[in-house]
Formats: C-alpha cells, sequence, structure tokens
C-alpha cells in the first residue's frame, strides 16, 4: 500500500490509542488529534499528534487542512458531529465512525433507554445483527444521539463512505469507565465475597479496543457505507469474567448468586456494569464477511493488561479522583462498592437460613 494519511479523531482515549498504533503498524501515516493533544508513550514517533476541540467552530477543519484518505472518529456523540464529518466530504476519502450498540431496539421499542421503566429492558434477539431495528434519531438521551448522527452519515453515500462500528461494552486498558474496577477495587480492599445478580448469568457482550483497532484498520483498507458491530469472539457471562478476574489476580473470592434483580430497596446489591437482566450479544459474522475481520484479542487473553493498568491508576487513591468520568457515569446509579450494605444482606440471608427459612 502506498503510504496514505489517516487523522483519528479521540486519539488519546481508549479506542483512539490501540486505533493509531494498529493504523501506523499498517503503514498509514498517522495524525493524533484529540482535545488536549498528548500522544500514547507506544505510538511510533512518526505519529504526529496534535490538539483539536471539535467544539470550537472550524477546528477540525482547519486541523483536516487539505485531506486524508481516511478520518477516524473515536468520539463522535450527536448528529453535529455526523455533520461535521459530512461538511468535509471532498477532503476525507472515508471515514471510520465509533458508534455504539445503544442504537439497537427490540420488537416492542425497547432500548437501553427505557431499561428504568417496568419491564423495560429490551430482549433482543441473541445474537444481534445489524439488521436489528434501531431506536429513533433524535436529541433525548445517548442511544437516539447516536442513531441520528448514524443516519446522518449513512445519507452520504458514495459521497462520504462511512462505517459505523456499533460497539459492545469496551474493555482495555487506559479506559475512563473502567467496568473492570468492580472486581479490581475489591480485590484491592480485599474484599473476598462479591454478590451477582441475575445468577451471574447476564452477557454484555465485551469489545477489547484491539479488535476495535483492527475492525477499523480493515475498514480504512476497504471503504464502504457499512454499519458493523464491534464486539470480542467471546461473551461470557458476569460469573465467568469474575472468575477470569480472579484467575488473573491470583485470587480467591466466594461468589454469592442472587436469582434474579437486585432487591428493590438494595438496588446495587449483585448489580455490576455488565449486569443485564437479558443478554446484549453482537453477531460478528457481517464483519467477518465483509472486512475480513479476524478477533485479535478475547476478554481473558486481554485481562492481564488492563487490570494491572487499572490497579496500578487507583491502588491507594480515591477512585473518583483520579476517573473522574466514571464516577460521572456510574455514580448517579449507586455505590459499586456498598459493602456494608451487602454485609447486612449476606448477614440477613445466614440468619434467615440457619432459621430454616
Ligand atoms: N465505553 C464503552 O463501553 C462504549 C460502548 C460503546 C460505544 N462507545 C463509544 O466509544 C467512544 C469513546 O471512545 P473511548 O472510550 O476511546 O473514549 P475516551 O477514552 O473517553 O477518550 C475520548 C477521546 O476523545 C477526545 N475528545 C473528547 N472530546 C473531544 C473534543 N471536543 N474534541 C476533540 N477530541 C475530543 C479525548 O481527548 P482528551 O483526552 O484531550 O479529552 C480522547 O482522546 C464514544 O464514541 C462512545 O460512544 C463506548
Amino acid at each position: 500500500m502506498p503510504e496514505r494519511e489517516a487523522f483519528v479523531l479521540g486519539a488519546t482515549g481508549q479506542i483512539g490509542r490501540a486505533a493509531v498504533q494498529a493504523l501506523a503498524e499498517d503503514g498509514w501515516r498517522v495524525r493524533a488529534a484529540s482535545r488536549r493533544g498528548g500522544r500514547d508513550p507506544g505510538w511510533p514517533e512518526e505519529v504526529r499528534s496534535m490538539a483539536v476541540d471539535r467544539e470550537e467552530e472550524g477546528a477540525l477543519t482547519a486541523a483536516v487542512g487539505e485531506g486524508c484518505d481516511v478520518l477516524l472518529d473515536c468520539c463522535a456523540l450527536q448528529l453535529r458531529h455526523g455533520q461535521q464529518l459530512s461538511a468535509l466530504a471532498d477532503r476525507i476519502g472515508s471515514a471510520v465512525v465509533v458508534s455504539s450498540g445503544g442504537v439497537y431496539e427490540d420488537e416492542r421499542g425497547r432500548s437501553f433507554a427505557t431499561q428504568g421503566e417496568p419491564d423495560g429492558f429490551p430482549r433482543y434477539p441473541v445474537p444481534v445483527p445489524e439488521t436489528q431495528r434501531t431506536v429513533a434519531p433524535g436529541d433525548d438521551d445517548y442511544g437516539s444521539r447516536k442513531a441520528a448522527l448514524e443516519r446522518d452519515l449513512l445519507a452520504e453515500g458514495e459521497r462520504l463512505p462511512v462505517t459505523l462500528l456499533r460497539c459492545a461494552a469496551v474493555h482495555g486498558p487506559h479506559s475512563r469507565t473502567p467496568r473492570e474496577l468492580y472486581f479490581v477495587r475489591r480485590w484491592l480492599d480485599g474484599r473476598r465475597v462479591r454478590l451477582l445478580a441475575y445468577r451471574g448469568e447476564s452477557r454484555f457482550h465485551p469489545v477489547h479496543v484491539a479488535n476495535i483497532a483492527e475492525l477499523a484498520r480493515l475498514a480504512a483498507r476497504q471503504p464502504g457505507s457499512r454499519v458493523l458491530n464491534a464486539a470480542d469472539p467471546q461473551a461470557p457471562t458476569v460469573a465467568q469474567m469474575a472468575q477470569a478476574v480472579d484467575d488473573v489476580l491470583g485470587w480467591e473470592c466466594e461468589t454469592v448468586l442472587l436469582e434474579g434483580a437486585p432487591p428493590a430497596a438494595e438496588p446495587m446489591l449483585g448489580r455490576t456494569p455488565w449486569s443485564l437482566p437479558h443478554p446484549l450479544v453482537l453477531d460478528m459474522s457481517a464483519a467477518e464477511r465483509e472486512l475480513g475481520y479476524r478477533a485479535v484479542t478475547g476478554y481473558e487473553e486481554s485481562l492481564p493488561r488492563t487490570l494491572h493498568q487499572l490497579a496500578d491508576t487507583v491502588r491507594g487513591r480515591d477512585w473518583r479522583e483520579v476517573l473522574p468520568d466514571m464516577a460521572e457515569a456510574y455514580d448517579p446509579l449507586g455505590d459499586y462498592f456498598g459493602y456494608a450494605a451487602e454485609d447486612r444482606w449476606l448477614a440477613e440471608r445466614n440468619g434467615r437460613s440457619e432459621h430454616g427459612s
């Protein structure tokens, strides 16, 4: 491949770091743009990093300058971000845009946005193909905003070929919202018991950043207008994830299974960041067929680096201070580390079983 240029927006995020690396290794000249600039120490030095705030009028256009062969957008969250790319169609050969499985809705119109309602959690087919219906585009919530930008970009057709990558639950090093904190914080706290709602059988399909990067690399080589799921080869249950984490940490932790949802009086009991009442498992056959995608890693094999990097980040520190995005995303849901409530519940349960009820 003659040297071609890729422009990565959101390059210092968890996905961007891996994607810049994958594109550079594949022979692309890479411009790595993020709000504050900066670079990953692992990138080749030829990677050019730059500071660009896409919310500043004209900043992205100026940064793209005369153009690039592909633009990978890792931080497009709403319609106007898609419109920024459409406006650059004459200067971008093609685009790859990170989207989300959060756009899917089930046959009864239930999606992640309705999960707070009674019986509001979607029942998707297993696995979910890209042809599954999606929420109405709008500006009401994360899913409807992603749907709006997806639809807008797909309407560009040949004027701007765009691959939309609908990511599952992203994992890997340098996450600002690392779900694995649920296990790592407990390990660091010496907490030897954990509760898992829904019998630990929830499945919220993970995807490692290196697999997203691989999809982006393949899509960059094969421009087209398409939507593809982005997920790991396996979709383990929460109980399997917990065991895999213990194995990496060399740790033994008792797992107590709750039959169903967390109790109404203690809504955080057993609720991990993957604890869905019904599975979200993405079908990867279209990516395999259309791009020749083969995953480059899996959940278990990728865990050691993720866990050790996360442990180094939070050890001896207040996780809310070092991971403010995590606190913002998860604190409103309740306390994931409410050990006192767990101990009360376990003591009551033990009392109940001692009294034979
Ligand atoms: N986490 C999940 O489970 C999940 C699931 C499905 C889809 N997704 C999608 O994944 C994407 C997030 O990727 P990520 O996890 O790699 O993100 P991340 O780790 O939070 O990093 C965000 C990146 O975007 C940059 N950025 C943010 N605002 C910007 C702006 N105004 N102008 C220029 N750059 C900006 C950041 O730069 P600074 O560091 O300088 O701020 C950083 O490089 C989103 O599109 C999200 O919808 C995530």
